[in-house]
């Protein structure tokens, strides 16, 4: 089955992402979104290089799809980039490796901090509750595609994971596509 055009917003090079962001439910299991980037990165590698661009000091990265239930990204790494300690703001999440690999400390509430290393094809799910920094340790360049559901809920920035706090805050009422259109794009 197809997704109706006006339930999602496809990056214009990528109109094969349609059929895998059917709508299923408001809030996809970080199973589901698992197997989103999983395919994606299987099933749309060439385009997603073709797209993909690097840049400093900043991260690059592109929306690659946003729909009421889920929002796609593609994000690249050059070595020494990374994000800072966050959270979801309460919204499941998986990311999936497509070049290079991303060295990640992750934590779960009151859980102890403990360090994963993705490599090229790994893709990861997760529930509201991880916490984590990404970095890309280099020396090769780092390319991956992130999912979160619901879509453009706030993260939530920490100087150190041990700060992240035990209580996994509301998710927000289910927003229309028109409603998070409004959003600024950015991860
Ligand atoms: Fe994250």
């Amino acid at each position: 089955m197809t997704a109706p055009v006006s339930h999602t917003d496809l990056h214009v090079d990528l109109p094969q992402l349609t059929d895998l962001l059917a709508p299923r439910s408001p809030v996809w299991t970080p199973n589901e979104l698992r197997g989103l980037v999983a395919a994606a990165r299987a099933s749309l590698s060439a385009p997603l290089l073709d797209i993909l661009r690097f840049a400093s000091p900043n991260r690059w990265w592109t929306r690659l799809a946003l729909t009421e239930e889920v929002e796609l990204w593609l994000l690249s790494w050059l070595p020494g980039q990374g994000t800072a300690p966050h959270d979801h703001g309460g919204a499941a999440g998986a990311f999936s490796v497509l070049l290079g690999s991303l060295a990640e400390t992750y934590r779960y509430p009151s859980g102890p901090i403990r360090n994963q290393l993705h490599v090229s094809g790994s893709a990861l799910g997760f529930g509201s509750g991880r916490a984590h920094q990404v970095q890309n340790l280099g020396p090769p360049r780092a390319a991956s595609i992130h999912a979160y559901s619901p879509p453009l809920v706030p993260t939530r920035e920490y100087a150190s994971l041990r700060d992240v706090p035990a209580e996994i805050p509301p998710l927000p009422a289910r927003r229309s596509l028109a409603e998070l259109r409004l959003e600024p794009v950015e991860p």
